[in-house]
């Protein structure tokens, strides 16, 4: 939401699509095709500062208004999955990242090594390397060149949910393959920040956050991502008031479970114009959508694309942060916000060591406020099982 690209970048399309292949390969020749490109947005009256934040529209080659590309090493777990695809893809195309890990079991439905192979014929400046475990092995044993030098790791390995099940039900066998995945981090790229997609992202954060915690690691290094809630916000926003989404960006706080999704409708400017006896629809079309997608695919799976989409947008602020463009986007993260939840999703900023701010709420509406009521209740009870797994299991 709060990362979005400004709209000069679409004027800079045109200035781009005549010389960006050959910019890639030809870093002496940047410099001039990028002095026209600052030329042309400066003539149409945009800042430096707003240009400097367009981050994918410049190669990666390009110091750009002091805006220098990272090289970071991030790595998808389950990358051969659903959401672990379509991921790699958006991560390998980030001019931030110029080593790609892409890591799932050998039983996987396609080998991480072939979506490797195809990811790392891409124009983009990522090297990408497929690593595969074998069901007997454990990950903290194989994973050492996969994961070693890691900035970021997404972790989309686990179950989805079926028709009829909540993502509750999913903590008993996701818990497992998160803590392997975590285990591994530990070990090998300890200053990782680990982005925890599986679910139930309510209780595989605290556990894995406690966990790192006994170990002696920063529990600020698991984030629990939310930021479909904030996708989807926006769209179901934009669609019911006629705008672009672009223009729309509503906080979703609390967790990322039914009613623990609260979206804060009256912190967004067009969202604020939607009638106050309409919000309670939109609301819980929030709170529902991920089981609507789960209904609609029938047995095959939960939401994919679009959390690759959203995983991506995660994955990219955590990165700009890193890079020294602090980046806010709304996280599941160990927190004093609200007292009595030492984990809650609002708005944090992602900076050069990860984790940079936790932000408070900010003013609810009435609605909100009963609504965080109803959130906090089960919120309590779904920390409390992340904890408890946390108090009777240890990291190797
Ligand atoms: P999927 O079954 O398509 O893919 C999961 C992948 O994880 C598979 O390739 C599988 O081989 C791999 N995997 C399983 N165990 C593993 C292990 N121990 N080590 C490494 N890889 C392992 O599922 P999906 O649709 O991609 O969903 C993955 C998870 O993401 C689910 O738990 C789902 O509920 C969750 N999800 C979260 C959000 C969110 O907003 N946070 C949104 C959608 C889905
Ligand atoms: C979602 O919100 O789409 C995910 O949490 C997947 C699910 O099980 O609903």
């Amino acid at each position: 939401m709060f990362a979005r690209l400004p709209r000069v970048a679409v004027a800079l399309r045109q200035v781009r699509s005549t010389g960006v292949r050959a910019l890639s390969t030809a870093s002496a020749s940047t410099g001039s095709t990028w002095a026209r490109a600052g030329a042309f947005a400066a003539a149409a009256g945009v800042g430096a500062a707003t240009l400097a934040a367009s981050h994918d529209q410049k190669p990666s080659s390009c110091s750009w208004f002091g805006s220098k590309k990272g090289n970071f090493k991030v790595c998808v777990c389950g990358g051969s999955g659903g959401i672990g695809q379509p991921l790699s893809l958006l991560m390998s195309m980030d001019e931030n990242v110029s080593e790609l890990s892409v890591y799932d079991l050998t039983v996987a439905m396609v080998p991480p090594q072939g979506v490797a192979a195809d990811l790392g014929h891409l124009e983009k400046k990522a090297k990408v390397t497929g690593y595969a475990k074998q069901l007997d092995q454990r990950a903290i044993d194989v994973l050492g060149e996969c994961l070693t030098g890691c900035s970021l790791v997404l972790v989309p390995a686990g179950m989805p949910r079926k028709p009829g099940q909540t993502r509750d039900d999913l903590f008993k066998i996701n818990a497992g393959i998160a803590q392997e995945v975590v285990e591994a981090c530990a070990k090998y790229c300890p200053n990782a920040v680990v982005a925890l997609i599986v679910n139930p992202v309510n209780s595989v954060v605290p556990a894995m956050a406690e966990l790192y915690k006994k170990k002696g690691l920063d529990p600020k290094n698991i984030v629990g991502v939310t930021t479909l809630d904030v996708v989807r916000a926006n769209k179901f926003v934009a669609e019911q008031t006629g705008t672009h989404p672009e223009n729309v960006q509503v906080p979703v706080v609390g967790g990322h479970a039914g009613v623990t999704i609260l979206p804060l409708f009256s912190q967004d400017a067009t969202a604020r114009k939607i009638p106050a006896d309409q919000i309670p629809a939109i609301d819980k079309h929030v709170q529902d959508a991920g089981t609507d997608v789960v209904n609609a695919k029938n047995g095959k799976g939960s939401a994919t694309l679009s959390m690759a989409y959203a995983g991506a947008r995660l994955g990219k602020a955590v990165l700009a942060g890193l890079n020294g463009t602090s980046t806010t986007e709304c996280a599941y993260v160990m927190s004093d916000v609200m007292p009595g939840f030492p984990y809650f999703t609002s708005k944090v900023t992602f900076g050069k060591t990860g984790v940079e701010k936790v932000h408070p709420l900010g003013k609810l509406s009435k609605h909100e406020e009963a609504r965080l009521e109803e959130a906090k209740a089960a919120l309590k009870k779904e920390i409390q099982s992340g904890l408890d797994y946390a108090a009777s299991n240890n990291l190797a």
